[in-house]
């Protein structure tokens, strides 16, 4: 009687003490697995073309506010002006490419993609040889699903895992972004493909074609759909940015994998459709006015088996190509690419388009594409570049942490080895010696 009552209450004990470990463990499982993001609320302004002070926490909050209200082509002169950067290019065409792998454009390590598929793209192969293009192999963060790479590609922050229970459900996106940077400038904005963008950006778009992605074994209308309004979105001349988002390929993969027979026609038509566009608006342009620059992503790779989602090497190997800098490719295109950060693509083209790098951006600028912006202005570039991760640290007020995290990114940057390159780098030196006396 005795033993059996308190067998009864250590059973009890351990019964609870199980429950407790229970409750822990998935308390640490989902506070890992789902952390919550920290985010900055707000839109970035015209007071980030200066400099944070170290005990001005809100930075330059009055200028955002007053100039907010500047009508949109007051704000883009504005920003012209402050960025003291020349305007390379005037409009923007963004191909996204679903599912497309880098390997299959720029190769694998030292390798060259197949000769198979060297010979489905031989445009976009041409471009890369001559020079006119450059390719990155942007590597996604996981989850690498649609929706949650689309936010990074515009915002230049990279979400939470969470976002995956989302993909099939997207709600509109408030966070500071690259679109909504144009939106301010009075930029028109045409949206053809995957319906997700539109998700993310209802009343954005001038005119769109959503295209649902919801029948995975369609591999022929999702596409056709996007490309029936080239010819006429290509000739017409009101908009600033045309977005086009060709699901085909994923579908593709998720039929048969990287090795379905569909897969070559599929990069054929890819291929054909950045030859249209390379033909008739940016070889175009050079008797018109207009400069318009072509990038082709993609929003994540695919496995052997066509699937995403994951991490692997495969999955996140998404590629990112700019078209058309002109003369000002580097005149020994490399021979192995380089792999950035998909998010990098969006300072980049914040500093090309003279609009403030959206607020929760991390990426870093591509100093390839920013090569032909000669000397200081190319330097008070990636200045900027590192004054955003200090605005982006601003709940951090105290001044030697500011100064920690602006040298860790100097060097990051590889700043400090070109010190005798850099002019503005002596001036930054004297700030982080005064904020050190504080
Ligand atoms: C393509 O467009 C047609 C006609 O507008 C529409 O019926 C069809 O559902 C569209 N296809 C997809 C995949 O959205
Ligand atoms: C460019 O040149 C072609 C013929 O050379 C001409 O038809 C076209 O109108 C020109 N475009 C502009 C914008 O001047
Ligand atoms: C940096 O600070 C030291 C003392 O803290 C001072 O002697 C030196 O002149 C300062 N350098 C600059 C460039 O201000």
């Amino acid at each position: 009687m005795d033993s059996a009552s308190l067998s009864c209450a250590r059973l009890t004990g351990w019964t609870i003490g199980a429950v407790v470990l229970q409750i822990l463990g998935l308390s640490l499982f989902v506070l890992g697995f789902f952390p919550v993001k920290p985010t900055l609320h707000g839109v970035s302004g015209s007071e980030s073309y200066y400099k944070p002070k170290c005990d001005d926490v809100n930075v330059g909050q009055d200028s955002v506010a007053n100039h907010r209200n500047l009508p949109p082509e007051e704000l883009r002169s504005l920003y012209k002006e402050l960025s003291g950067i020349p305007p390379v290019f005037d409009r923007l065409i963004v191909m996204v490419i679903d599912g497309l792998p880098a390997e299959f454009v720029l190769g694998r390590d030292d390798l060259s993609p197949t000769k198979e598929m060297m010979e489905s793209m031989p445009y976009i192969q041409a471009l890369l040889s001559s020079g006119n293009a450059i390719g990155f192999h942007a590597k996604a963060a996981p989850p690498t699903v649609t929706m949650p790479r689309l936010k990074a590609i515009v915002s230049g922050a990279i979400g939470g895992y969470l976002d995956v229970a989302f993909n099939f459900n997207t709600q509109a996106f408030h966070d500071d972004n690259l679109l909504a940077q144009f939106s301010y400038i009075g930029w028109k904005m045409i949206m053809l493909g995957d319906e997700t963008w539109i998700k993310l950006f209802p009343d954005l778009f001038t005119r769109q074609d959503g295209v649902t992605s919801f029948f995975v074994k369609d591999t022929v209308d999702v596409d056709f759909n996007v490309s029936r309004h080239l010819k006429s979105e290509l000739s017409a001349d009101d908009w600033d940015l045309l977005i086009l988002h060709y699901l085909g390929l994923d579908h593709v993969g998720h039929i048969g994998g990287r090795r379905c027979n569909l897969m070559m026609p599929k990069l054929k038509e890819m291929d054909e459709v950045i030859e249209k566009i390379h033909t008739s608006v940016i070889l175009d342009d050079n008797n018109g006015s207009k400069q318009t620059l072509l990038m082709v992503v993609s929003d994540h790779g695919m496995t052997d088996n066509g699937n995403h989602g994951g991490s692997s090497y495969e999955e996140t190997d998404s590629v990112a190509l700019f078209i058309r800098l002109g003369g000002h490719v580097p005149k020994s295109a490399p021979l192995k690419f380089q792999t950035i950060s998909q998010v990098d693509i969006v300072p980049t083209l914040a500093l090309l388009f003279s609009v403030p790098i959206p607020k929760n951006n991390v990426g870093v600028v591509l100093l390839e594409i920013l090569d032909f912006l000669t000397g200081v202005l190319y330097v008070s570039g990636l200045i900027r570049n590192v004054w955003y991760l200090f605005v982006i640290r601003k709940s951090y007020p105290l001044c030697n942490q500011y100064s920690n995290v602006y040298i860790f990114f100097l060097k990051q940057l590889n700043f400090i080895k070109n010190e005798g390159q850099c002019p503005n780098y002596k001036i930054e030196n004297r700030n982080i010696n005064r904020s050190k006396k504080k």
